[in-house]
């Protein structure tokens, strides 16, 4: 595993997402059990950054991530969110940030956050047209969390916070399927932000485990079957030039080739899963490849994204 330097402690490349912990994967519940042990194991493999969020399992991943990690909270990075809340609701009122992160740090057995996101919020946030920046930054002050950042998606989003904020991280929606960002990654490097990259195979697509038939029954029944059809054309693509049907180490080290990415958080569901991205670290990746997967997204996606 390999480590950069984040706040005052070491971020692995490799983080662990954590909307996977305790959550519904088409019908398969995630027991408490079996999250504890899968973020012991990716513990001792040596993954020291976990992203969760209140609203992830309403609560149930960050309680298995305070359970798994209590002994060794030193050692590893927790970047919580802000926004969407543990009992479902979303309410990104300044008032109740602090409210929040209490209700984190008490599932999660700790007292502080190393960081906290504000989770998908609105441009007059992002502008700083409000006081969420200066409640965290105050919050930081008192020592109830070490950094903060933002989680987003478009270059509209991104361009707005690297004018306008000082952050300690962003997490970003990024992949080969997802590149509309691409060239304002440099910049989020050069000021010295975490880049942590967020829904890396596409929701499981960059896998290569699904195509046009695949049924969904969780959040991702999101797919129109055009949405399906598309997917299944560039998945094949990427199949075609890599000459493999797991796809999982070349779009993984498509971003660990990125000089500006910080870390990347598959969601990981199995130790099945786990494993194949261990494996995928290891994988003597040839880098010329990211023009290919360049060139794929520039091709077929650019002028017309796809829905997430
Ligand atoms: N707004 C936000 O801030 C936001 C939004 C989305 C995600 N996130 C964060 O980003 C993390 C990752 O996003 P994500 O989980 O939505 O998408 P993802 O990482 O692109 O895909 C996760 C899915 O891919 C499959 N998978 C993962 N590793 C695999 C492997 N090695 N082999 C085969 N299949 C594999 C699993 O599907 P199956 O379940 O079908 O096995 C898993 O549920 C989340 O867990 C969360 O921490 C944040």
């Amino acid at each position: 595993m390999e480590y950069i330097q984040y706040l005052n402690k070491k971020m692995s490349v490799l983080g662990f997402g954590g909307w996977t912990l305790g959550n519904n994967s088409n019908g398969k519940i995630m027991s408490e059990e079996e999250g504890i042990k899968l973020v012991k194991r990716a513990y001792e493999e040596g993954v020291t950054f976990f992203d969760t969020a209140p609203n992830y399992s309403l609560g149930k991943s960050e309680t298995i991530i305070g359970k798994a990690l209590k002994d060794i909270r030193e050692k590893i990075i927790i970047n919580s969110k802000f926004g969407h809340h543990a009992d479902g609701k979303i309410d990104f009122s300044e008032s109740k940030i602090r409210e929040s992160i209490k209700g984190s740090l008490k599932r999660l057995k700790t007292d502080y956050l190393d960081s906290v996101i504000l989770h998908n919020p609105d441009m007059t946030i992002l502008k700083g047209e409000t006081d969420h920046f200066k409640v965290l930054e105050s919050l930081k002050e008192e020592g109830l969390i070490r950094g903060y950042g933002v989680s987003i998606d478009t270059p509209e989003e991104l361009e707005t916070v690297l004018k306008n904020q000082k952050v300690d991280v962003i997490e970003l929606l990024y992949n080969i399927f997802f590149q509309s960002t691409r060239n304002l990654l440099k910049e989020a490097k050069e000021k010295g932000i975490a880049l942590v990259i967020k829904v890396p195979l596409d929701s499981g697509w960059l896998t290569g485990k699904y195509d046009i038939h695949s049924q969904f029954s969780d959040i991702r029944s999101r797919w129109t079957n055009e949405d399906k059809e598309r997917r299944h054309f560039l998945v094949n693509e990427i199949k075609n030039y890599v000459g493999e049907n797991d796809i999982v180490k070349y779009a993984m080290n498509f971003l660990w080739a990125n000089d500006a990415i910080s870390t990347v958080i598959p969601g990981i569901r199995t130790e099945k899963q786990l494993n194949s991205h261990l494996e995928a670290l290891a994988f003597d990746y040839d880098e010329s490849l990211n023009d290919k997967f360049e060139k794929l997204y520039d091709q077929f996606i650019a002028n017309n994204p796809l829905n997430w």
